[in-house]
Formats: C-alpha cells, structure tokens, sequence
C-alpha cells in the first residue's frame, strides 16, 4: 500500500446528489496535491454517481455485509460497492458497533469479506470517555484489533486501521498529542506483531474531530499517516485545508 498521507472523508448519512458538487470541488484540490492520497465515503446511494463524477480521489462505502447477496433486507455487499465503483470500504466504525450490536468478530468478517471483494479496508477501533477515564484505552483498542483485524496471506496490503476516540466523534475534543502518539506506537507495535514486517506499511490515521485548524498539529504526530474525517468533510473548503496540511506535512 501507498505511503503518502490518506486523507479520507466520512460523510455517514449525509449528502443528497446535490452534494456532488462538493465531490467535484474536493476531487480538482486534490488533483493539486499529487503527495496526498484523498477518499471519500458517501452514503451508498451515491458511489456510483460520484465514481463518474471525480477522476482524482478514492470513493468507498461506509460498511458492508459479510454475504455476497441474499435475503438481508436493507443491507449491502461488499461485492456491491465493489461493482459500484468503490476502491474501498469502512468497516467498524464506532457508530456501527454502538448503535448496530457489531462485535469484533464481525468486524472482521467484514474486513475478511470486503478484502476478497477486492476492496481495501479502513477498519476503526477507539476507546469511550469512561474507557479513557479509567486508563484502559490502550487494552480496549488492543483487544478490538486482536479480534477485528482481518487474517489471511497478504490482507495486511490493503488494510488501514483508524484510531478514533469514541468520545472524540462529532465532539470538537481530540486527545493530546501524547496520547494520539501513545496510542498509534501501540497499534503499530501489535500490527507487526500479528502481520510480521508487513505490519509496518499499514497506514494508521487518526479521527475525531478532525478540522481545518487542528489537522496540521495531528497529521505530524509520529505513526500518523492520515485522517478520517467526518463533519469537516461535508464541505469542499475545509476538507481541502485538511488535504492542504496533509501536503505539507509530506514536504516537510
Ligand atoms: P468527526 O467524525 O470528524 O465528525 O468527529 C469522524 C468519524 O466519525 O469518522
């Protein structure tokens, strides 16, 4: 997998075909910074529309079902999006473990699926305030990793874990830069564990609360090698300042 900075918007159910305007905007910004990979993962109602609408940037869904097709009503395949048009999936973000019941164990059945579907995989962990607060969020995030990542010869190629404090999410409060290094050390170290020397190469970005004013202060920090950006990558402007700081973290 790549090693530029991956700069990756979440638009969770936000974004009607109107909002492909936005699509545009942020896919010619990032055709300026050619050191920065860029993704976006709208609602699924959209992938295919915004597929042909941007040339430049990565587009991907938000979750997948672990079946190719069958009788689950509502539910999508992996094997969809990927005929869809989408490079990539998001699978166990917080919000989907909370409000829909998902364990680790489907997680990465999730992750295990979207990888033979041909699409790489964002896979989330992240702790709760009450987690952080009794001094237990380096061994929530290691026991979500142990039971999340997916497994198999070269999955580690296609993978990119993200960090996101549960507390953090939609929040505008982002742990301290100590603790996002601590942190991101920690999930490096069990990467290698478990992938051996390719465990090296997955990129870990960081989420919660990423914005125009604080991305250059969290894209710099050691084991960072992206965001995963939610509110902020609503609208074209300020998505493009984060994909900004992302290239010039790279310069720098
Ligand atoms: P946020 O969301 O940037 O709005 O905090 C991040 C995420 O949930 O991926």
């Amino acid at each position: 997998m790549s090693n530029l900075p991956y700069i990756v918007g979440n638009w969770k159910m936000n974004g009607s075909r109107a909002m492909l305007a936005e699509a545009r905007a942020i896919d010619r910004a990032a055709a300026r910074f050619p050191k920065v990979q860029v993704a976006l993962a709208p609602p699924a109602t959209l992938i295919i529309a915004m597929r042909e609408a941007v040339q430049e940037i990565g587009v991907g869904g938000q979750d997948c079902h672990i079946e190719a097709s069958g009788a689950f009503t509502g539910d999508v395949s992996a094997v969809m999006l990927r005929d869809a048009g989408a490079d990539f999936t998001i699978v166990g973000h917080s919000e989907r473990r909370a409000l829909h019941g998902e364990s680790d164990a489907l997680v990465r059945a999730k992750a295990e699926a979207a990888q033979a579907a041909g699409l790489s995989v964002i896979l989330c962990v992240g702790e709760t305030e009450a987690q952080r607060d009794s001094g237990k969020a380096e061994d929530v995030v290691a026991g979500q990793l142990d039971g999340s990542l997916p497994r198999g010869d070269e999955v580690a190629a296609g993978l990119a874990v993200a960090y996101e404090p549960v507390w953090a999410i939609g929040t505008g409060r982002v742990p301290s830069v100590k603790d996002v290094r601590a942190m991101h050390k920690a999930i490096r170290t069990q990467l290698i564990t478990i992938y051996g020397e390719a465990g090296s190469e997955v990129r870990i970005l960081y989420g919660g609360s990423v914005n125009a004013k604080n991305a250059a202060k969290l894209l710099a920090i050691d084991e960072v090698g992206g965001a995963l950006v939610g509110g902020a990558s609503l609208v074209a402007e300020g998505f493009t300042a984060i994909i900004g700081a992302a290239g010039q973290s790279e310069e720098a």
